[in-house]
């Protein structure tokens, strides 16, 4: 099997990002210190796919050999004295420097302690095979792939496994990330993995609700969120987060055609709210606190996820005014109605959340504030109310050119 993956590195990462590589290398042979790429690049390298999160470990300090490189490539990184990390930006690369370490875990769940240690300890500490494998950066061995638990081996036989019979109890969320690799890289859990996994389940009771939030957004920035949630149903992982959050194929459907919709906001926001539906309200405040996500954009819509369906009685009328339709829905979020409509057992609130989000939500009167004033409008109560009759009559249909509205204005101006 080849150790030396120079070629891997040239063929997959832009001229340079190999020449930033090269020069980590050469600053750490100056000061003595060994210096790696580790983790998910390196297992990216070896499939051949696209990753632009380099990380690379240093036997040493890093932030010195941050420091030189710096001055060479006349590239400022963002340093986190703290840490001891550097990041440094290259095009729409990012590649952080970090020192080795070995960490020690007091109690599950809770962070672990860590010290400056070898790229051996460093490996250790990691969740999977595939994910702990190094690459040596330094001038002189560049290329040579450090494999001390399998991963190679693992890539190909396409497995995911962990390190050691604690590693879940160690660090829970690795439950939640098993199943973000396996269904990204379209691997197996491997089978001693698997029943640890469900054996250490309960362990998922130790983690801080910022730590699964984190986890649960991962898992929706996915390419294909809908395999995660399914697999990760399937071994009992999404009721640990709530009892009430289930896969069934109707959700699968939501998801599907989810995918073809034309989204204006982050998916990850519509991807909460279809897994949401589902709950009743106290249910959701339960999943919501659990995972610490509260007074964001997020918790706001998936609120309204709830709150919607539970109202959807009143949206099941065919047909219904669309300005009638507006003055439901203006006050929800997209991603919430778009949930709904994907959602909903109802053709009529189907076709009336519909025609809001093709539609309506994008109509717009043709007279504006500024034109009213000069119609002799004064700012206040009496324009906002002229303002919402114009809009409310051009969703009806009842106004159709910029004329038709100046006329329907200066007859409210009258009556009002
Ligand atoms: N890691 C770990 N245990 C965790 C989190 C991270 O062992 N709970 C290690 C893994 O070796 C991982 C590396 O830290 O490869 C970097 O973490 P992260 O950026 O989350 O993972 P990537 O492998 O870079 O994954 P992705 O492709 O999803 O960015």
């Amino acid at each position: 099997m080849q150790d030396n993956v120079t070629d891997r590195i040239i063929k997959e990462l832009p001229k340079p990002v190999v020449g930033l590589i090269q020069t980590a290398g050469r600053a750490a042979a100056k000061s003595g210190a060994a210096i790696y790429m580790v983790g998910g690049i390196v297992r990216d390298l070896l499939l051949g796919r696209q990753s632009k999160d380099i990380d690379i470990m240093v036997e040493g300090d890093a932030l010195d050999i941050a420091r030189s490189m710096s001055v060479i490539l006349a590239n400022k990184p963002i340093v986190h004295k703290r840490f001891g990390t550097a990041t440094f930006k290259l095009n729409d690369y990012r590649v952080d420097l970090a020192t080795c370490r070995s960490e020690i875990y007091d109690a599950p769940g809770s962070l672990p302690k860590v010290k400056p240690g070898t790229i051996e300890q460093d490996l250790f500490r990691r969740d999977f095979t595939v994910n702990a494998m190094a690459i040596r950066i330094s001038q002189k061995r560049f290329g040579e792939l450090i494999d001390l638990y399998g991963g190679r081996q693992d890539l190909e036989n396409k497995l995911i496994r962990i390190l050691h019979e604690k590693s879940f109890i160690d660090d829970a969320t690795r439950i939640m990330r098993s199943v973000r690799y396996e269904q990204r890289l379209d691997f197996k859990l491997e089978s001693k993995t698997a029943r640890l996994l469900r054996r250490d389940l309960d362990m998922l009771d130790t983690i801080s609700g910022d730590r699964l939030r984190h986890e649960v957004i991962l898992w929706l920035s996915e390419t294909q969120p809908a395999k995660i949630l399914k697999r990760a149903a399937r071994l009992g992982v999404l009721s640990k987060l709530h009892p009430a959050l289930s896969w069934d194929p109707r959700l699968a459907k939501a998801f599907r055609d989810a995918n073809r919709m034309s989204i204006d906001f982050p998916p990850v926001q519509l991807y909460l709210a279809l897994l949401v539906y589902n709950l009743d309200k106290r249910q959701l405040g339960e999943f919501l606190e659990r995972l610490n996500i509260k007074g964001g954009e997020l918790d706001e819509v998936a609120r309204q996820t709830v709150s919607l369906k539970i109202d959807q009685e009143s949206l099941d009328y065919s047909p219904l005014q669309p300005s009638e339709i507006y003055q439901k829905l203006q006050c929800y979020k997209t991603a919430a109605i778009q949930a709904n409509c994907l959602c909903t057992p109802s053709r009529d609130v189907r076709i009336n959340l519909k025609l809001y989000l093709d539609k309506l939500r994008f109509v717009r009167t043709r007279l504006n504030g500024r034109e009213l004033k000069a119609m002799g409008v004064l700012p206040g109560k009496k324009m906002g109310i002229i303002l919402d009759r114009l809009l409310t009559a051009r969703l009806d249909g009842e106004v159709k050119t910029k004329a038709d509205e100046q006329r329907l204005a200066l007859q409210l101006l009258r009556d009002l």
